[in-house]
């Protein structure tokens, strides 16, 4: 996402930063986790309590977040399938009740519906962050069960084209 502006007045506190801890030991995968706490940040760094200027910033950013989101969701869920991962089912279930939500948000705030974005940064927030310290995990961890070492020392899933680092 977008580059994090630097005045942030209201909700610095509320910032999340990544961690290694959250390294699911895909890059690419990490990579879009990057880019989803990023615009967390982004969404807190232009909550400023004024709504003219929130809906404002919040329409033109709000397409590409949702496109973002489901690309992220759908490069998961082919690891997934490629990888016959057991919990295939209820991890997909899990990103479509979270992708309708934050469509319907998408729609209800451009049909004029009360925005307070600091709450919608709040929402999104505990949720990747929920997501990825449990679903994700599952699938990592069973990754890593059925990968093979190859002879560079990387672990690898042929059928996935999964490189850890
Ligand atoms: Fe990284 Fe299952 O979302």
């Amino acid at each position: 996402m977008g580059k994090l502006k630097s005045n942030t007045v209201i909700a610095s506190g509320n910032y999340v930063n990544w961690s290694d801890s959250y390294s699911m030991g895909i890059k690419l995968i990490d990579d879009q986790h990057k880019g989803l706490l990023n615009f967390v940040n982004e969404l807190f760094d232009h909550a400023t309590g004024n709504e003219e200027e929130e809906r404002a910033w919040f329409k033109g950013v709000i397409q590409y977040a949702v496109r973002y989101i489901r690309e992220h969701f759908t490069t998961e869920e082919k690891l997934m399938k490629a990888t016959s991962f057991p919990g295939y089912a209820e991890h997909k279930k899990a990103h479509d009740e979270f992708t309708l939500t934050v469509v319907k948000c998408a729609k209800d705030f451009e049909s004029g519906g009360r925005m307070v974005l600091v709450k919608f940064a709040h929402f999104l927030k505990n949720w990747v962050l929920t997501h990825v310290a449990v679903m994700d995990r599952q699938y990592s961890d069973y990754f890593r069960r059925i990968a093979t070492r190859k002879a560079d020392g990387k672990l690898t899933i042929t059928a996935a084209d999964v490189v850890y680092t």
